[in-house]
């Protein structure tokens, strides 16, 4: 990380990290699913310790769970020191969802990953609990929006 990369504070931007985040979960979606995919959310991105200028960052991400067309990746972010030779720390995580999609743009199906260590199969499992919290909020949002639409709640428009 270098000096172009800071906050108002002097240490690394989160935005910076969650880019580096993006990336490599992108590549893994990219591998896994055989073509393109596409960042579809993002979310429990935990930024564990500040990230200073002059730290090595690594980026570590797999695939966690694969659904129809989507896939669920885990991502760990490490730091260490450039100049010592303690080992890294994790300073991150996050969990995001990429779809992947054909030449148009449309979701396309995703062959599916296969657990295999009790670690992945733990990861596996949580992914499917992230999964159908995910879904349930969405619905329950989506009804109450649909519900003071119709009670006229709302009337300035705005979503
Ligand atoms: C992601 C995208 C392809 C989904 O398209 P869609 O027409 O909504 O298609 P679907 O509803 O069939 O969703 C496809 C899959 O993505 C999942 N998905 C869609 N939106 C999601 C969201 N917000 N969060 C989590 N998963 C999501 C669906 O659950 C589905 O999974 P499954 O096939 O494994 O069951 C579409 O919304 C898109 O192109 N978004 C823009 C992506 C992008 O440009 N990202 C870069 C950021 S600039």
């Amino acid at each position: 990380m270098t000096g172009s990369d800071t906050n108002l504070l002097g240490t690394v931007h989160g935005g910076v990290i969650m880019k580096l985040v993006d990336d490599a979960a992108g590549a893994v979606a990219g591998r896994h699913s055989e073509g393109p995919a596409v960042t579809a959310s993002m979310d429990e991105m935990a930024f564990l310790e500040p990230v200073r200028v002059g730290d090595l960052v690594h980026v570590k991400a797999q695939v966690n769970w694969t659904g129809r067309s989507s896939m669920e990746i885990g991502v760990r972010v490490l730091a260490e020191r450039w100049n010592e030779s303690t080992p890294a720390t994790q300073v991150g995580s996050a969990y995001l969802v990429f779809a992947a999609v054909d030449a148009d743009g449309k979701p396309r199906p995703v062959p599916p990953v296969i657990p295999e260590s009790e670690r992945d199969k733990r990861r596996y499992q949580e992914a499917e609990i992230r999964r159908t919290h995910r879904l349930a909020r969405r619905r329950a949002i989506k009804e109450l929006r649909a519900k003071r639409t119709d009670e006229g709640s709302e009337h300035d428009g705005r979503r």
